[in-house]
């Protein structure tokens, strides 16, 4: 590969976390989201004289040849490349990222934001959102099946939102700040096999299904009051209710609710899944930041394979 020297253009995006309302929101209810800044993807474009070359963590060369679960970064890079009238050839794309993937945390939305953003600033082309947003969509199409569009509006909001299927993004003030946790159960959580399997669920039992759909709704309401009066012992009733739902409707997993178990033991105020479920990663809500790192200590010591805690201000 000869690499022609001059300075990379980068492009970045950040991880996201569902608060509540994950899967609901498939089916139009409203859900709530936050930008977790923790964890990022930066992707770095260079000229190159040869063919579209890849560097990442799973894999090091040509882009028509990355495995089938590259297959969407691929498509995103090629869609890019189309809108913006330039030849798929003579490019050097390097991915560094820190979100774990198939984790719920939103690595496939950060990612494909931060292709598209280097691949424009290589060009020094103007990204208009509404460009970004529909390249961004097509790769998670492609990654996730039928997606709501709640990880791509976190993934590129500085502020807690409020999502809602084809309604306005609205940013959340919240009334007081919040200690969470979040802890990986190690485990790969598939997306894509989560949400057909809560499709199955409604096409078997419709009743019940939408029932607990309904009730995510309402839990999601209520949190969006309990969070503008920072009253954290509501939100943490909300969190265990919303688990009790996403249990019901059969996307959590033993992994998951060892960690929920074990955080609730450790005195948190709430804990449940985030994302898709079916492993990846727990939620958990503590009283203050001592005791988010006290409850993120007990969870790795109960096999968590990494946890981050962090305080979120009131004014997000
Ligand atoms: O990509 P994940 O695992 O964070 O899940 C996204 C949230 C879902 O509601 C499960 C799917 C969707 O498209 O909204």
């Amino acid at each position: 590969m000869n690499q022609i020297t001059q300075r990379p253009a980068i492009g970045s995006a950040h991880s996201k976390l569902i608060l509540l309302g994950e899967h609901s929101v498939v089916y139009g209810m409203p859900a709530i989201a936050l930008p977790f800044p923790l964890l990022e993807v930066v992707s770095t474009v260079e000229e190159i004289s040869d063919q579209i070359t890849l560097i990442c963590d799973y894999y090091r060369g040509p882009l028509g040849q990355v495995p089938q679960k590259l297959r969407g970064i691929a498509s995103c890079i090629s869609e890019t490349l189309h809108i913006l009238n330039q030849p798929q050839k003579g490019l050097l794309i390097r991915l560094h990222s820190s979100i774990p993937i198939g984790r719920g945390l939103g690595s496939s939305a950060a990612i494909a934001i931060a292709i598209v953003k280097s691949l424009f600033a290589f060009h020094r082309q103007n990204l208009e959102p509404e460009v970004l947003m529909s390249l961004v969509h097509k790769a998670e199409t492609f990654a996730h099946g039928t997606p709501s569009g709640i990880d791509m509006a976190a993934a590129l909001s500085d502020f807690p939102i409020w999502f809602q299927k084809g309604k306005q993004i609205r940013n959340l003030q919240l009334g007081g700040p919040l200690y969470l946790i979040v802890a990986d159960t190690g485990h790969f959580g598939d997306t894509r096999a989560a949400v057909l399997s809560v499709r199955d669920k409604f096409r078997a039992y419709p009743e019940s299904t939408q029932k607990s759909v309904n009730q995510l709704g309402v839990i999601t309401l209520e949190a969006r009051a309990a969070l503008s009066t920072g009253n954290l012992a509501w939100l943490g009733s909300l969190f265990d209710q919303a688990q009790a739902e996403l249990v019901d409707l059969g996307v959590s997993d033993d992994s998951i609710n060892r960690l929920v178990d074990t955080a609730k033991k450790a005195g948190s105020l709430g804990a449940k899944l985030t994302g898709g479920g079916r492993g990846g990663c727990v939620l958990a809500l503590a009283k203050n930041l001592a005791h988010a790192k006290r409850i993120a200590n007990t969870l790795i010591k109960a096999g968590a394979s990494n946890t981050w805690y962090f305080r979120l201000d009131g004014n997000g």
